[in-house]
């Protein structure tokens, strides 16, 4: 990976500062002891990761020298109840960047997974640092299946993953997309933190896949079924269940319904 090339590229803060390693534990975990000594936007960088996290606890699947693991380390002016915009910002700005660099048609599945006809290209895992009831840093991190062979991964997994290359036949260059998302992401936080939210709201409605389908949503043990409505304001599903109630639901695991 051409460190020295994406630094020099970037044209916001994120990402001027990168801290690249060949193989960390998770690059989430780095840049949690990191963000205490750098500076909003600094980026961790892992050509491979031993034990990369996905969310709810799962395995993310980190071979050397094909993907992208990256851990961005913000510090943003916000109440903790509004932290999933930020995982929000982070889906946009992925999804963007790759449609740019690869011509794909990414789009986003609820709340924050990056697919491609259905399967997963990527994902978001935002670990936030709070003191006294306030986010003191929000670790973003992001996995993008590049190169990769789809066969690295276990059974079930490997029905449900995809890889950029995989999609469009090709090797794809792991610097022009990580300059991509690194920019998009300079662009879609300074809407979130100086604009409004609407905008990025918008755009993400825009981009997503999971609105206005039949869906089923493992809330911890709970398992809902429904119709995916609406996000609200604070990046909350709506999801309406066949009773017509309405459940508003911050973080869960969801499949679309064929
Ligand atoms: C998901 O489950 O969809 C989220 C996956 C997030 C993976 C990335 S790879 C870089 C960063 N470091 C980790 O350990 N996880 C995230």
């Amino acid at each position: 990976m051409n460190v020295a090339y994406i630094k020099a590229q970037v044209k916001g803060i994120i990402g001027k500062e990168i801290f690249f390693y060949e193989t960390v534990g998770s690059t989430n975990t780095v840049a949690a002891e990191l963000s205490e000594k750098t500076s909003e936007g600094a980026v961790v960088l892992a050509d491979s990761q031993e034990r990369g996290r996905g969310r709810l606890g799962r395995t993310w699947i980190s071979p050397a020298g094909v993907n992208i693991h990256i851990s961005v380390i913000l510090r943003p002016k916000m109440e903790i109840r509004d932290a999933t915009l930020i995982t929000i910002m982070a889906a946009v700005a992925c999804a963007t960047a790759l449609r740019k660099t690869t011509g794909l048609d990414v789009s986003i599945k609820w709340p924050n997974d990056l697919t491609v006809s259905g399967k997963k290209l990527g994902g978001i895992l935002t670990d936030l640092k709070t003191e006294k009831g306030a986010i003191t840093a929000a670790i973003v991190g992001i996995g993008i299946n590049v190169n990769s062979d789809t066969d690295i991964f276990p059974g079930e997994v490997n029905r449900i993953a995809t890889s950029v290359k995989k999609e469009t036949g090709n090797l794809a260059s792991r610097e022009a997309i990580a300059i991509a998302v690194l920019d998009e992401m300079d662009r879609w936080y300074t809407i979130l933190q100086e604009v409004d939210n609407n905008m990025l709201l918008s755009e993400w409605k825009r981009l997503t896949s999971t609105l206005g389908k039949k869906v089923v949503v493992i809330v911890g043990e709970e398992t809902l079924m429904g119709t995916a409505e609406a996000i609200d304001d604070e990046g909350r599903l709506l999801l309406t269940l066949p009773s017509g109630e309405i459940k508003r639901i911050s973080s869960g695991d969801l499949t679309v319904l064929r």
